[in-house]
């Protein structure tokens, strides 16, 4: 069982996977805008990601016996100055999400509730992964700005990710 107040947290946390995936998914879009695929696809893949772990949350709710209470998704930007403009929009928004994850994870301990503490350090895990990949994509396109085809490259590289 999981009580109300976790419950609540946790339905919190879904919409914030989802904004997550809609917010890669306006970066894909503009990144097409911009004819850079391979960033494209890899907002995509991102996209993706972020609705899979939505769906963790979900299911975990409602396998603690917990109700499930979907609600509106924020819009997402459309516009980003550059490459590297949208890469550190990433970054700080992986930032904010490893704040939550802290959260969450304090309040699970307190109310003592060990199986979500359990499901929380996955993901407590996970967005060390998130920091670092968006940080490194950061670190690459402050790179390529002084070096011409740098950023082609790049894209071609990034489009590999699957
Ligand atoms: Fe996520
Ligand atoms: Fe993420």
């Amino acid at each position: 069982m999981i009580n109300d107040k976790m419950a609540k947290a946790l339905n919190e946390q879904i919409n914030e996977e989802l904004y997550s995936s809609y917010l890669y998914l306006a970066m894909s879009a503009w990144f097409e805008s911009q004819n850079l695929p391979g960033f494209a696809a890899w907002m995509k893949v991102q996209a993706r990601e972020e609705h899979a772990h939505a769906l963790k949350f979900f299911e975990f709710i409602h396998e603690c016996r917990g109700r499930v209470v979907l609600q509106a998704i924020q819009e997402p930007a459309r516009e980003w100055k550059s490459p590297l403009a949208a890469f550190e929009a990433a970054l700080k928004h992986e930032q904010h999400i490893t704040g939550r994850m802290d959260k969450l994870m304090n309040l699970a301990l307190a109310e003592k509730d060990y199986a979500t503490a359990g499901l929380l350090q996955w993901f407590v895990k996970e967005q060390v992964e998130e920091e670092a990949s968006a940080d490194r994509i950061v670190q690459m396109l402050k790179m390529a700005a002084n070096a011409p085809g740098a950023l082609l490259m790049l894209d071609h590289q990034m489009g590999e990710r699957k």
